[in-house]
């Protein structure tokens, strides 16, 4: 990859009206991170060496997530919205002081791979003063399409409502994405006009001022689907369905078995490993690690959980952020972990909630156990030893400790540490009359045969 210094300028301040929502378009979520942050990070793996982000005033949100994400981000206000020329050159400090590549990406096409930018930049390696991404679209209404001469180099790009009729017959649109090698870009943008269909500033215009310059433009290819620009619920989720074709392709090309991948939903951060098996219905939200020949049973939920090798879960399993699933573990159905490591062996098998504990080697937990964390102020821990047997029915009250090896006997309120190898059991004494069901019946028989009273 080049060594050139990299700027990576992000366009966020369109004002995104066909979302209709109260939150700014690129914070939208795709796959469990918002779309400014999938284009964040794509810019980082691609090699950026300064970010620069352009919002539109009262942005805050898109600010603050920008650098919760990219701690030296450098954010520009953009004060009105005239068109993505305009956007970049908002942006003039950052393009001035740079000296190196600048690559503009906008916030609201989520999908496009660091290797994809990685090519876009490579054009520049081999000669191009500015490559646009471009890609064939299926549907080409509303993208600006490229026009090449000749010699595969782009002479303009005609923006849809600008075009004509026969440049609409063009396929090949414009990404979005575009790098330049160009001494001083803050001045090529500068000489852009508005004199078109929307009145604004296209950045798309500096194509044809370059190539008239006798700069050399260059198209590099994508796929459609990384092309994908989110102006609409509709496309947010035509976006979410791209990604999770992609993620599931990849979790199998890794190794791992979905038995039906379109019923698999994965996060952008979720690791899969070799030969795990992931049954129908799994929801994978942010922050999920599977390890190698985890077995994950139907219809389980996932948030910021580890799976250790060769544990089994579910079926109907629900695992909350950190939970910690040891080597070879099992937890059957109906059973909600959370903030919780059950070590290696460990057993919970139906019914229970085991909240903010530890769950020793080997230990079973009975169905129908509870962690009782929360006092309704503060959250308690519970630490079960290494082969503890939790009978089943029984609320362990935090802060408990069970010792390795003791019992518990079923349907117990535990609140006071339990020795190790010890016997702990707390209900009433069960009391039991000999033939009193029999006596019962035949008392009731009676009465029912009993002649009845005159009703009047
Ligand atoms: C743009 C391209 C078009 C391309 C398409 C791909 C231009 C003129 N057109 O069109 O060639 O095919 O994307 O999806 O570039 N933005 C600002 N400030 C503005 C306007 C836009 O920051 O004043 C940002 C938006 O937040 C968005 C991006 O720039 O992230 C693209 O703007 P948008 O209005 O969606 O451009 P398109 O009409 O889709
Ligand atoms: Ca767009």
């Amino acid at each position: 990859m080049t060594a050139r210094p990299l700027l990576v300028v992000v366009l966020a301040a369109g004002k995104g009206v066909r979302m209709r929502s109260a939150i700014p378009k690129v914070l939208h979520a795709v796959a469990g991170r918002s779309m400014l942050g999938h284009v964040l990070a794509t810019a980082q793996a691609a090699g950026a060496d300064k970010l620069a982000l352009v919002v539109a005033p009262g942005m805050e949100a898109v600010r603050a997530e920008a650098q919760r994400l990219a701690r030296d981000i450098e954010v520009f206000e953009q004060a009105t919205p005239e068109g993505t020329g305009h956007a970049v050159l908002s942006a003039r400090q950052a393009l001035e002081r740079h000296q190196g590549d600048i690559v503009v990406l906008f916030a609201d096409t989520p999908l496009v791979e660091p290797g994809t930018l990685g090519r876009l930049i490579a054009a520049l390696d081999a000669g191009a003063h500015i490559a646009a991404l471009a890609f064939h679209a299926p549907e080409a209404t509303g993208y600006g399409r490229l026009v090449l001469d000749g010699q595969g180099r782009v002479v303009r790009i005609a923006e849809h409502l600008d075009a004509s009729e026969h440049e609409r017959r063009i396929g090949l649109c414009n990404a979005g994405a575009m790098a330049f090698r160009v001494p001083r870009l803050a001045d090529l943008l500068a000489r852009i006009g508005n004199a078109n269909a929307k009145g604004e500033y296209y950045l798309t215009d500096v194509v044809a001022l370059a190539a008239a310059d006798g700069m050399t433009t260059a198209a590099v290819a994508c796929e459609p689907q990384e092309a994908l620009g989110v102006n609409s619920r509709e496309q947010l989720a035509a976006a979410e369905a791209a990604f999770q074709a992609r993620a599931r392709r990849r979790v199998m090309e890794a190794g791992a078995t979905l038995v039906a991948p379109e019923t698999v939903w994965l996060s952008f951060d979720t690791e899969i490993g070799r030969d795990v098996v992931i049954e129908p219905n799994v929801f994978f939200g942010p922050g999920v690690v599977v390890e190698d020949g985890a077995h994950i049973l139907a219809n389980c939920h996932f948030v910021g959980a580890r799976i250790g090798k060769g544990a089994r879960v579910g079926p109907f399993a629900r695992f909350r952020p950190g939970a910690d699933i040891g080597e070879a573990a099992h937890v059957g159905n109906f059973v909600e972990v959370k903030n919780a490591r059950l070590e290696t062996g460990a057993k919970a098998n139906h019914l229970a909630y085991i909240g903010d504990g530890r769950v020793g080697e080997r230990a079973n937990i009975g169905a129908g156990t509870i962690f009782c964390n929360y006092d309704g102020f503060n959250k308690h821990f519970t630490d079960v030893g290494k082969g503890a047997f939790v009978g089943s029915n029984t609320s362990l009250v935090a802060p408990v400790k069970i010792g390795d090896g003791a019992y518990i006997g079923s349907g117990s309120v535990i609140s006071r540490d339990v020795a190790p190898d010890a016997l702990a059991l707390e209900r009433s004494t069960q009391e039991t009359r000999p033939g009193w069901a029999a006596r019962f019946r035949a008392l009731m028989g009676r009465r029912r045969n009993a002649p009845k009273p005159p009703s009047d």
